[in-house]
């Protein structure tokens, strides 16, 4: 009788766990839209760790081989890291820092580094 008691646990415990496991996948695909990366929160303060070791905390260089990136016109910023992405503006350290990132991705970056507090600014005419 003992025996089969712990034997019915042991599957009600596969069970659950089964079940645990189902629901964890269902959401993970939902979150990615199947083939679409991620491009959350999380994904952009992982992501822009690499970008600083060579743009500096939030976008703002301190040597004067990286461009400050920090507060410039987000449109600008997506439309130069579509241009390394796909090879029309050529560099080989930038080209290989958003290889195969989608657009959703490099759109967040964009925005990211556009909201950044920077030294950068655009005069104005008076
Ligand atoms: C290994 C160093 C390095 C890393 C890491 C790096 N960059 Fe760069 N980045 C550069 C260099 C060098 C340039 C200037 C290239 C050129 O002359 O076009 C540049 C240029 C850029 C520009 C163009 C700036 C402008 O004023 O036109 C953007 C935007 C940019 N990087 C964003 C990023 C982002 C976002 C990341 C992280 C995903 C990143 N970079 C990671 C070295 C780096």
């Amino acid at each position: 009788m003992a025996g089969r008691r712990t034997m019915r646990h042991t599957v009600s415990r596969g069970l659950i766990c089964l079940a645990l496991c189902g629901f964890a996948g269902a959401v993970v695909a939902q979150e990615y839209h199947g083939n679409e990366k991620p491009a959350g929160n999380d994904w952009v303060s992982q992501t822009t760790q690499t970008c600083a070791s060579c743009h500096g905390k939030n976008g703002v260089s301190q040597t004067a081989n990286f461009p400050v990136i920090a507060g410039q016109y987000q449109d600008y910023l997506l439309h130069s890291l579509k241009a390394y992405r796909d090879g029309d503006r050529k560099n080989a350290i930038m080209g290989g820092q958003v290889q195969g990132m989608s657009d959703a991705q490099l759109k967040a970056l964009a925005r990211y580094y556009s909201e950044q507090d920077s030294p950068l600014h655009t005069p104005m005419a008076d």
